[in-house]
Parts: structure tokens; C-alpha cells; sequence
């Protein structure tokens, strides 16, 4: 199986990661602290890139949730993991790897708004804005990408690629 070829190489995401730090620190500056719910398996490579460069202490928390099956087919959102401290009062921020239609993020959204926070924020590193059909808003985005299939930091296909330090597209996501 041929690697994805190159859509974003890693200096260009570690540039933009460094832009959206500032960003989010901007964002939250004055707080205490802020807790970060990072978003696996996709959001990994990316929340952990984020997160060293972010000048607010944070605590950090993970939420596994599954929405597509084996390859680019959609399914149901699955909670596979839920985030296992109180949320109460805290400033949140939400981070995932891609927007598409939006329903993952809407359905965190729900989890998290019954944790009574302090106040959510939504950083993606991805967006497909041609592919939405939930309404959703996120506050940091740092690429606005075509309908195409990415792999790459943090994201798969069929269960591949995570581990690149670059994203790249693949070009025949349903075929073999
Ligand atoms: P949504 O619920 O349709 O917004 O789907 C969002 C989730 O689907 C993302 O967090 C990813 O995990 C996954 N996803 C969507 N598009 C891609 C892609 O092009 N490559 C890899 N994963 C994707
Ligand atoms: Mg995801």
C-alpha cells in the first residue's frame, strides 16, 4: 500500500500548530488554568503538539470516540472511552483532528455542556466545511482542506498512517 502522497509537510504544521498556540493562549489569558480534552484516536499527534506550546497550565483529559468503520464509511458515534474526572467549572478546550460533517463534535458537545463547565472552546486542525451537516462552531482552526481523504498526524485510514509526521491524501480511500 503506497503512503499518502504529501498535502501538508511538517514544517508547514508545525508553523500553523505555533499560530494556533498563540491563538488559544490569547484566547484564555488571565486563567489559572484550563483543561484540554483531546479527542483519540485522531487527535493525538496534534493535541500533543498543541499542548507543549500553549502558556497556560492545563490539565489534560481524553475522550475516545469512534464514528467512522473500518475505512471512510460513516457510522454511528460510539463512546468508546468517556472522560473519567468533573468538568465542573472548568475551562475547556476541545481538540480534534478534522471537522467533516460536524456530528462528533456536536456530540461531545452535549457530553461535556452536562459537566456544567466554565466555558468551551474548539480547536481542529482540519476543516472540511463542504462536508457539513451539523451545526457546529469552532472557535481555532488551522486548515480549511477540500472533501478528500487525509492520513497523517494522528489521522487514519483503515486503522493506518497515524504515525506519519506528515498529512497526506489518499487517493483511492474505498478502493484497494
Ligand atoms: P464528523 O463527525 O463527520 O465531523 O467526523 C469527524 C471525525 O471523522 C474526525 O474526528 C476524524 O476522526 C474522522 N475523519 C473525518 N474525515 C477524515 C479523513 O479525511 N481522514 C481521517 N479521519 C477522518
Ligand atoms: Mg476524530
Amino acid at each position: 500500500m503506497l503512503p499518502p502522497r504529501v498535502l501538508i509537510d511538517a514544517t508547514r504544521l508545525h508553523q500553523r500548530v505555533d499560530e494556533l498556540a498563540a491563538e488559544v493562549s490569547l484566547a484564555f489569558r488571565g486563567l489559572d488554568e484550563l483543561t484540554l480534552i483531546v479527542v483519540l484516536k485522531g487527535g493525538f499527534m496534534f493535541a500533543a503538539d498543541l499542548a507543549r506550546r500553549i502558556d497556560i497550565p492545563a490539565r489534560i483529559e481524553f475522550i475516545t470516540l469512534a464514528s467512522y468503520g473500518d475505512a471512510t464509511e460513516r457510522g454511528d458515534i460510539r463512546l468508546l472511552a468517556d472522560i473519567g474526572t468533573s468538568l465542573e467549572e472548568k475551562h475547556l478546550l476541545i481538540i480534534d483532528d478534522i471537522l467533516d460533517t460536524g456530528h462528533t463534535l456536536a456530540y461531545l458537545n452535549r457530553i461535556v455542556e452536562a459537566h456544567d463547565p466554565a466555558g468551551v472552546r474548539r480547536c481542529v486542525l482540519l476543516n472540511k466545511a463542504s462536508r457539513r451537516t451539523a451545526d457546529i462552531a469552532v472557535e481555532h482552526v488551522g486548515f480549511e482542506i477540500d472533501d478528500v481523504w487525509v492520513a497523517g498526524y494522528g489521522m487514519d485510514h483503515a486503522g493506518l498512517w497515524r504515525s506519519l509526521p506528515y498529512i497526506g491524501v489518499v487517493d483511492d480511500p474505498s478502493g484497494g
